[in-house]
């Protein structure tokens, strides 16, 4: 091989290339929601029984949760249907900084880990794409809870003092109503001596998911889906079988992907009450949408502007914002579009912008007029959402799009490309230099 040959496949690049203006029909499924496999599979750290999870989304961050698991000891089976882990041979309390650093949401172990461990070891995650992303909230409640806690040389270590090594119950306000922080402090909660009040809680469907898996393994959790959640801790947590909800951020991208080719979609498995705040916004635009108890079907033809901020849950999520300003950009009018959850997360403005879209940004807000069409050109993921952004207005756009950062999509989307090809699409994954 010539060194030219060689030097051309080292820097070979998977892209998606979507040729655009086609129209979706049929219907589209929906895979088992990330954000909530990946704390539930934290949570097995805190039996020594086997958890087994169904619904696991088949995802690049789901392996990385997996392997973390695995360096502490867990023992990670997985199937088709499901994935087992089983916790009777935890050998370790520190988590590995390059398992933390791939994957941010691996700092969840600290609060299982010192809740059964006694102590934790966990690297901090440090910021991403999107913003800082600070875990002061998950660190304050921990010490609320009795944990000592120290911060060096980029580690977090957390033990809890005296005998038993077992953290005590105690009230909680958090800040700000943190995901990751409500999480954390749950699963250490769920171990803990007496009672645990956390206030001003996440409301989002991923809490609540995790509190039904930890009443299944026996714990006592009530209130999640509301600002103050209550959880008595138990002596020990036993092993359970249970099934992770359905992608409320996939589902939307499916719903966004059809109004943004002005389609006739359904779209299943879904629970409209996690979707209200993107439904009403859709409906606002001009989409009709109906829902009968599994899915929903989505009819979209002239989209008009609307404006959004986004707020925790049940406000518009954040995690949709990117992929709503794609459709957006394509409306008829002026929309405004405010991100007050993380402070870089319009990084996909550029990008929109190098297809055709029309958008001003002042701070933290993006004014987006919209364009009769979006042109096909060589675009950038510049983190998840932003990926699957990408990825709409190439459905969208005159001409072909490629779509790098596919790192990043496949973090969150299970067979994207193949998914929206089945309902009309066309994209294919190439290897490009
Ligand atoms: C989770 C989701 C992510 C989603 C986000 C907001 C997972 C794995 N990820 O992330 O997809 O975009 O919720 O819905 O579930 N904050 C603080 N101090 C803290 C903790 C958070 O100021 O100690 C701030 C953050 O900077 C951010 C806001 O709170 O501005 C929300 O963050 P948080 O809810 O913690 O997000 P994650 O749990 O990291």
């Amino acid at each position: 091989m010539t060194v030219t040959a060689v030097r051309s496949k080292v820097n070979l690049t998977p892209q998606l290339e979507i040729a655009g203006g086609r129209q979706l029909s049929g219907e589209v499924a929906v895979s088992g929601a990330k954000n909530s496999a990946l704390v539930l599979m934290a949570a097995c750290l805190l039996s020594r029984d086997t958890i087994r999870l169904r619904n696991v989304p088949p995802l690049t961050d789901i392996a990385a949760m997996a392997d973390m698991l695995s360096s502490l000891g867990v023992t990670v089976q997985a199937s088709d249907e499901a994935i087992e882990l089983s916790g009777d041979r935890i050998n370790s309390a520190a988590a590995p900084y390059e398992l933390v650093n791939s994957l941010r949401a691996s700092f969840f172990c600290i609060g299982p880990l010192l809740a059964r461990m006694g102590m934790a070891r966990v690297p901090l995650p440090g910021g991403c794409q999107i913003g800082t992303r600070p875990v002061v909230e998950h660190v304050k409640g921990l010490k609320a809870m009795g944990a000592q806690v120290t911060i060096e040389h980029g580690v977090v270590t957390a033990v809890v003092p005296g005998r038993g090594h077992r953290l005590k119950g105690g009230r909680i306000h958090l800040d700000c109503p943190s995901v990751g922080a409500t999480e954390t402090l749950m699963m250490a909660a769920a171990l803990a001596d007496g009672e645990t009040v956390i206030d001003n809680a996440a409301q989002e469907p991923e809490v609540v998911d995790l509190a039904g898996l930890l009443i299944a393994m026996g714990g006592r959790v009530r209130g999640a889906g509301t600002p103050t959640i209550t959880i008595v801790g138990v002596d020990r947590l036993h092993g359970a079988d249970y099934a992770v909800i359905p992608d409320r951020i996939e589902a939307g991208t499916f719903l966004l992907a059809a109004a943004i080719t002005r389609s006739k979609l359904r779209i299943t498995p879904v629970i409209p009450e996690h979707l209200g705040a993107v439904i009403t916004k859709l409906e606002e635009a001009g989409c009709r949408i109906e829902h009968d108890g599994i899915g929903v079907n989505i009819t979209a033809r002239q989209i008009n502007a609307v404006d959004l901020r986004t707020q925790p849950f049940p406000g518009f999520p954040t995690d949709l914002q990117a992929p709503f300003m794609s459709l957006l950009a394509t409306a008829k009018g002026t929309s405004v579009i405010t991100e007050n959850i993380f402070e870089n997360r319009l990084q996909h403005v550029a990008e929109l912008q190098r297809m055709g879209a029309a958008i001003r940004m002042q701070g933290n807000t993006a004014f987006v007029e919209g364009v009769a069409r979006l042109s096909g050109a060589p675009v950038q993921g510049t983190d998840l959402r932003a990926s699957a952004a990408m990825v709409l207005a190439g459905l969208a756009a005159e001409g072909i799009t490629t779509v790098r950062g596919l790192e990043y999509l496949d973090r969150g989307y299970a067979a994207l490309e193949h998914k929206l090809n089945a309902a009309g699409a066309q994209i294919s994954r190439v290897e490009a230099a």
